[in-house]
């Protein structure tokens, strides 16, 4: 396996999730050549980057040509849905990551509620709908709070969990007649809201084969106690331990099995990962949704606890060989505290000069985010998520611990973090 690996690897996007993906790869026993399109200023510091977006997928094609880069890892979902893979396909590159059939399970809410549906796969009911009327009547046969959701990629703002029924008859409203969405927004679908805790499971699939990768559990809410808007994730820890073994046979039993093969019975050959976010309700695991690629800040914690070469195991997917892969998991603990920008969500500045300490503390790392360089060679802020400070321990309390520490030592003006990632972990113990 290892001596065909690709001696030189193109990571495509901008983000946390791409730095954790630079920094895996690099750290591969088979030493490849590693470079970045487009990168940010993490990321720089390490490879060799070109000025080239994820979404320009002749632009990547052409570099992909240019550098000789023997495998392509896309990182963001938008490229997948332009088809990148295929684009990269036709010209004879390997890439990791679906191609734009297996890509709609992210791409499309209707598509993936269809599906899920039909192979009974646990799901909420829900219709589907591209007027306003019908949407309305349908609205007022269901209970509040109730789910609407645009079909397509809103960059995570497309769900709208509505607690009465004006919420949900303007959301509607935005998605069908006002454009709020776009094209993404023109047909929306009317799901019964889910309760219990949030989770979700990481695989890598290659076709009917699949490795389930460490459980994460992410804090998607701005603020404090899970208050505040909705996020990107403000910070992820691993293992997660709501997830007992127990538990994780039945989600592999009734969800994950069942849906790669349902996505293979579709003629999806899917290989790369399908990240499915699951509500553990009192009835047990119900799919919420999927994603076509790896979780950000997920990434940051998942990849350096495999003690498996992450490259090795990406490229065995790409190549229908993952049968060949034994994943092995580092017995510790990681967390990824997110630095942000104060006001992400929402507006927030930009170009702040960051300082990090001179030299790190042991078993932790920062994995870049959003920030540049600038022309006086200094790293700045570029991006409402900054920062992911990652740690690791033999108890999820030292990386804590650890991480926080770190945390305190950077500066920008506008430096803004939870201070509670992983709490519910630790005060479960
Ligand atoms: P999605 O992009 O479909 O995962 O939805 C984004 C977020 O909305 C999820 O992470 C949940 O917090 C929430 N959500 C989505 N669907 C439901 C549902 N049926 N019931 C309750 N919450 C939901
Ligand atoms: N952290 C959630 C996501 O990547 O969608």
């Amino acid at each position: 396996m290892a001596n065909s690996l690709p001696h030189s690897v193109l990571i495509v996007g901008a983000g946390g999730r791409e730095h954790a993906l630079v920094k895996a790869c690099l750290a591969s026993p088979t030493h490849p050549r590693v470079i970045a399109a487009p990168g940010n200023g993490g990321i720089a510091q390490e490879a060799p980057c070109f000025p080239v977006t994820a979404e320009d997928v002749p632009g990547i094609v052409a570099l992909a040509r240019r550098e000789q880069a023997g495998f392509v890892v896309v990182g963001p979902e938008v490229p997948l849905s332009l088809g990148l893979v295929d684009a990269l396909a036709a010209a004879g590159i390997p890439a990791y990551g679906p191609k734009r059939d297996g890509a709609r399970l992210e791409a499309s809410k209707v598509f993936t509620k269809e599906l899920l549906l039909k192979y009974r796969i646990p799901t909420a009911p829900a219709a589907t709908f591209s007027q306003v009327a019908p949407a309305l009547e349908y609205l007022r046969s269901r209970s509040v709070p109730i789910v609407v959701k645009a079909d397509g990629l809103a960059a995570g703002k497309g769900v709208i969990v509505a607690q009465t029924f004006a919420e949900a008859e303007a959301a509607v409203r935005d998605m069908i007649e006002g454009g709020l969405f776009g094209a993404s927004g023109r047909q929306v679908l009317i799901e019964d809201c889910l309760f219990g805790e949030e989770t979700s499971i990481h695989l890598v699939v290659s076709g009917r084969d699949y490795v389930t990768l460490p459980v994460v559990q992410d804090h998607k809410r701005a603020g404090d106690h899970d208050t505040g808007p909705n996020t990107g994730g403000m910070g992820t820890y691993s293992p997660a331990e709501v997830v007992t073994p127990q538990l994780l046979a039945r989600i592999d039993r009734e969800i994950c099995r069942p849906s790669v093969d349902a996505i293979a019975a579709e003629g999806i050959d899917f290989r790369g990962t399908l990240f499915i976010g699951l509500m553990l309700t009192d009835t047990g695991p119900q799919v919420l949704e999927y994603n076509t690629r790896f979780g950000d800040p997920e990434t940051q914690v998942i990849l350096p606890r495999l003690a498996t070469d992450s490259l090795g195991l990406m490229w065995a997917a790409t190549q229908g060989r993952l049968r060949e892969i034994k994943l092995e998991v580092r017995p510790d603990y990681a967390m990824c505290v997110v630095v942000a920008a104060k006001g992400y969500p929402g507006s927030y500045p930009k170009g702040e000069p960051i300082t990090l300490p001179p030299r790190l503390p042991p078993d932790t790392w920062v994995v870049h985010a959003g920030t540049a360089i600038d022309a006086r060679r200094q790293i700045v802020s570029a991006g409402g998520r900054v920062l992911g400070v990652c740690a690791r321990a033999s108890s999820l309390s030292i990386a804590a611990d650890r991480a926080y520490a770190l945390c305190d030592q950077l500066q920008f003006a506008s430096k803004y973090y939870r201070r509670d990632i992983g709490a519910r972990q630790l005060n479960r113990k």
